[in-house]
C-alpha cells in the first residue's frame, strides 16, 4: 500500500469526487480511521481541547503536537497525514514558519502542514511550498484568531465574503494544495469551491465543498457539547461511559475477573 498524496487529492477534484478528512491524535484511532478508508488525517491543534483540556487552541505548542503527529503517522499506512501548525509557531515570520514546518516533517513523518490565514501568511505559505512542503490553508472561522473574532461565530457574511474569496485565491496562487473553510455561509463556500482549482474542505460550510472534515470526537459523539454543523455518527460518550460503569460495578460486585480471566 502506498500513501495518498497531493496528486491524488488534486485528481479527486478533477473527477468531481468528494472525500472525507478526520482529525486523529494517537496511533490507535489513526489505524481505525485509516482502515476505514479515510484518505487524509489531520493532527489538529484542536488537540489543545480534546487531548490537553485547554478551552481554546491558543496554548498548545509545537512540542505538544509533535509526539501526537508522530503517533498518527506510525499508526496509519495509507492516509496522508497533515500536521496543524500551532498558534505562534509560524505567524512571526518566514524563517520561523519554515523551521516549524521542517520540524514537523523531519521529526514526525507528516506529509503536509496546515496554517490559518490567507494573505497575512502568504510569504510563509510561499516559502514552505518552495521548500517542498505541501501547504493546506484554513480560512473563515480560524480558531487561533478567536480573540479577534470575539467568539466562535460564522465568518465571511456580507462584504467580508469577498475578503475570504481573495484570501482563497491568494493561497491557491501561493501553491497551497487545499484549503479548509470553517463556519462560513454555504453560498460563499460554494462560490469559493467553483472558483478554485484546488479542493476546499468544509467544516460548517455546507455541502458544496470538495471535502468535509470533522474533529473525530465530535463525529463519533464523544464530545459533550457540539456546534450546529456537527453530525454525531455514533454515541461514543454513552457507550464508553456505560462500559466504564459496568467495569466499575463488576469489580465492586466481584463479577470481574471471572475464572476465564485468571492464570494458574
Ligand atoms: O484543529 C482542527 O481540528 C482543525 C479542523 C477542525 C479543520 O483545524
Ligand atoms: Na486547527
Amino acid at each position: 500500500t502506498r500513501r495518498v498524496t497531493v496528486r491524488d487529492i488534486a485528481a479527486a477534484k478533477q473527477r468531481g469526487e468528494k472525500w472525507p478528512m478526520l482529525t486523529a491524535y494517537d496511533a490507535m484511532t489513526a489505524r481505525v480511521f485509516d482502515e476505514a478508508g479515510i484518505p487524509v488525517l489531520l493532527v489538529g491543534d484542536s488537540a489543545a481541547m480534546v487531548v490537553y483540556g485547554y478551552d481554546s487552541t491558543i496554548p498548545v505548542t509545537v512540542d505538544d503536537l509533535i509526539p501526537l503527529t508522530a503517533a498518527v503517522v506510525r499508526g496509519s499506512r495509507r492516509a496522508m497525514v497533515v500536521a496543524d501548525l500551532p498558534f505562534g509557531s509560524y505567524q512571526t515570520g518566514v524563517p520561523e514558519a519554515l523551521a516549524t514546518a521542517s520540524r514537523f516533517l523531519k521529526e514526525t513523518g507528516a506529509h503536509a502542514v496546515k496554517l490559518e490565514g490567507g494573505r497575512r501568511v502568504l510569504p510563509q505559505a510561499e516559502a514552505m511550498v518552495a521548500a517542498g512542503i505541501p501547504v493546506m490553508g484554513h480560512l473563515g472561522l480560524t480558531p487561533q484568531s478567536v480573540n479577534v473574532f470575539g467568539g466562535y461565530r460564522v465568518q465571511g457574511r456580507g462584504e467580508s465574503g469577498e475578503e475570504l474569496m481573495a484570501d482563497a485565491k491568494a493561497l491557491e496562487a501561493a501553491g497551497a494544495f487545499a484549503v479548509v473553510l470553517e463556519c462560513v455561509p454555504e453560498e460563499l463556500a460554494e462560490r469559493v469551491t467553483t472558483s478554485l482549482s484546488i479542493p476546499t474542505i468544509g467544516i460548517g460550510a455546507g455541502g458544496s465543498t470538495d471535502a468535509q472534515v470533522l474533529v473525530w470526537q465530535d463525529m463519533a459523539g464523544l464530545t459533550e457539547h457540539t456546534a450546529r454543523f456537527v453530525k454525531k455518527f455514533a454515541d461514543l460518550r454513552t457507550l464508553l461511559g456505560d462500559a466504564a460503569r459496568e467495569f466499575g460495578s463488576e469489580v465492586v460486585g466481584g463479577a470481574f475477573p471471572g475464572p476465564e480471566h485468571a492464570y494458574h
